[in-house]
């Protein structure tokens, strides 16, 4: 354990001296309009890491893989156990910005984002229990967001390492609020077809209900996603060669 942990560590400072992609758009601190090179510098930036950056081990973007999420939604109208695995998320890439807060001095950065469209899929696995109707099943989920709106809160510190400041990203807020949220399960109640596509039906009726009780849980499990992405570039290239001193 304890030599693994160095030669990782040895691994960590060997790569330390990363610089962002050439193309990415580089902006400048003390540029007055810092929060507008941000705002198009991150959507952009995004775009070109579809395919993800080996140098920088971010992964693919588009779609977005994540292993697995559980949610246990515990008390109120909605009580279900969901498993996910193998999802991806699709529609990222397309988010632009609507505005955005640096305020470096604090190491912290806010924006809101807006998504056109994100889908949501994944095998799932879930049983529970919608108002007064029984839920269950065991296939493919689809849930897509419609003009999503994402608001960011990224609350980061400086590190010191080999000279150079990295701004760590400690904790990522996210607050989903999507326009509206199409869900569709496949296999529920074993493969019922009159039982599943009315349980559809149902769970797009009342979709607000739905998503309201489980959106934190997918909040959670995607800011954490969020905060290893920014985490994978933030804690390799130095601040400065990611908002240029001068
Ligand atoms: C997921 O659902 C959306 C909205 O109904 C649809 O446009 C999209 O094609 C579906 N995606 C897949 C992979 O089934």
């Amino acid at each position: 354990m304890f030599f693994n942990a160095i030669l990782l560590g040895a691994l960590v400072y060997a790569s330390a001296d990363n610089a962002l992609p050439q193309d990415f758009t580089r902006c400048r601190q003390k540029d007055p309009k810092l929060n507008d090179c941000l705002k198009s510098a991150v959507p952009d930036a995004l775009k070109r890491m579809k395919q993800g950056i080996s140098s920088l081990s971010v992964p693919q973007m588009e779609p977005l893989h994540v292993s697995g999420m559980n949610i246990d939604s515990g008390a109120g109208p909605v009580v279900i156990t969901q498993n996910y695995k193998n999802i991806k998320i699709h529609g990222l890439t397309d988010s632009v910005l609507t505005t955005y807060k640096a305020d470096l001095k604090h190491y912290r950065l806010k924006t809101d984002s807006i998504t056109p469209k994100m889908e949501f899929i994944a095998d799932y696995v879930m049983n529970g229990r919608i108002l007064v109707l029984p839920i269950q099943g065991k296939g493919i989920a689809n849930i897509t967001m419609v003009n999503l709106v994402v608001k960011h809160d990224l609350i980061g510190e400086p590190i010191l390492r080999d000279g150079s400041v990295y701004m760590h990203i400690r904790d990522y807020k996210v607050k989903f609020i999507p326009k509206k949220v199409v869900l569709h399960f496949t296999n529920l109640f074993n493969g019922d077809k009159r039982l599943g596509d009315q349980m559809n039906l149902f769970l797009n009726q009342n979709s607000e209900l739905v998503f309201n009780e489980l959106k934190d849980s997918y909040e959670k499990a995607l800011s954490s996603v969020f905060q290893d992405v920014t985490n994978k570039i933030f804690d390799k290239v130095p601040m400065k060669d990611i908002f240029l001193e001068d």
